[in-house]
């Protein structure tokens, strides 16, 4: 399959006239297309990519029941040239591979996938925004179709794939609070998933956090609250003693394509990086000898997100201000020197999407 054998229903109601590019925030336009395949009968068949709009469907679909739902979040950047490319779109479909695994859904190729994703991003090219910061974030989104109610399999499918220009996720340094009662996910549960439960799931905490003034929550281990995992729509990493030091992956963590990303980054620039288990009590001890220097969040949406202010235990302990010669900032303007083509690919990591 090519792009060119994706049927394309255009709009006659184009919505880009009423976007402001320069204020844009996170997920508050949605394109004008998007792009829906069917799996029925053990396969997935052939998408369409029509106005955005609703889709007629029964309120016994077993998603809405029993949560069969998946997701992914990536970004189109366009760069200096006038190139569109996609960041590292094989490594979000290798994640969704799993966490489709482990709901119990079906697969779909890395071809459809890819495919799907520049096939939509061609037919509202004019929504990739240009200005600094921002970016078109596509969610591809799969979940069960069957309309049933027994509790079972779901042997139906969809797979939507939308799109929204974006700028920054946070606006400003974040407030973290270190979670000692709630959990985001077990060892051995759906955490490493990309699943809507999760994000369910996190609601309560996350406001009951917020209602005291902190923008997210730090998720801490199942078992003892000991340890940090991650925090909602981002992985952490902390300057640590010179080093950078992020949670090791575990079932409970979602594996980052911008942890993976920032992570090499790194070791490239001469930064040694461990990826292991830290405690909340080593924090604490950083903050109080002074060698826990910077905090950040770090995820396709947040990119690199400062943190301000870590809660642990009802206290707040403030990281030093930030500034351009911090590690945060050195490493972010790198991926961003990257995406935008003014500095060399080593790795690979942007997909240009073929244009016509
Ligand atoms: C992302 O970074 O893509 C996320 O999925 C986080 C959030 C917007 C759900």
């Amino acid at each position: 399959m090519t792009t060119a054998t994706i049927e394309v229903k255009r709009t006659t109601h184009s919505r880009l006239k009423e976007v402001d590019f320069n204020n844009l925030g996170f997920g508050n336009h949605i394109s004008d297309h998007m792009l829906i395949a069917n799996y029925k009968k053990g396969e997935w068949h052939q998408p369409q990519i029509m106005p955005f709009g609703e889709i007629l469907m029964t309120p016994a679909i077993l998603s809405l029941h029993y949560g069969q739902s998946v997701f992914e979040g990536m970004k189109a950047f366009k760069n200096n040239n006038g190139e569109i490319s996609i960041f590292r779109p094989q490594l979000h479909h290798q994640r969704l591979l799993k966490s489709l695994a482990r709901m119990c859904m079906p697969a779909i190729s890395e071809e459809l996938f890819i495919e799907s994703l520049c096939a939509l991003i061609a037919t509202d090219i004019d929504w990739v925004p240009a200005t600094e910061g921002s970016a078109l974030y596509l969610r591809p989104v799969i979940f069960a179709t069957e309309s049933k109610l027994g509790v079972k399999i779901s042997d139906e499918y969809k797979f939507v794939v939308l799109s929204s220009p974006v700028g920054p996720y946070f606006a400003k340094p974040v407030r973290v609070k270190v979670e000692d009662t709630y959990v985001r996910a077990a060892e051995g549960s759906t955490g490493f998933a990309k699943c809507a439960g999760n994000y369910g799931g996190a609601f309560y905490p996350t406001q009951l956090a917020k209602e005291q003034g902190f923008d997210q929550v730090l998720w801490t281990d199942a078992r003892d609250h000991k340890y940090i995992d991650e925090s909602g729509a981002m992985n952490v990493m902390f300057v640590l003693d010179g080093k950078l030091v992020t949670p090791q992956l575990t079932s409970s963590i979602l594996d980052g394509v911008t942890r993976n990303s920032l992570l090499a980054l790194a070791k490239d620039m001469g930064m040694p990086t461990e990826e292991r288990k830290i405690s909340v009590a080593e924090l604490k001890e950083g903050f109080e000898k002074g060698t826990l220097t910077e905090a950040f969040g770090v995820g396709t949406a947040a990119v690199v997100s400062t943190i301000a202010i870590i809660n642990i235990a009802g206290k707040d302990y403030s990281l030093p201000a930030d500034s351009n010669s911090s590690f945060q900032q050195r490493v972010k303007k790198k991926l961003h020197d990257i995406r935008m083509g003014n500095e060399p690919d080593t790795h690979n990591w942007n997909f240009n999407v073929p244009l016509k």
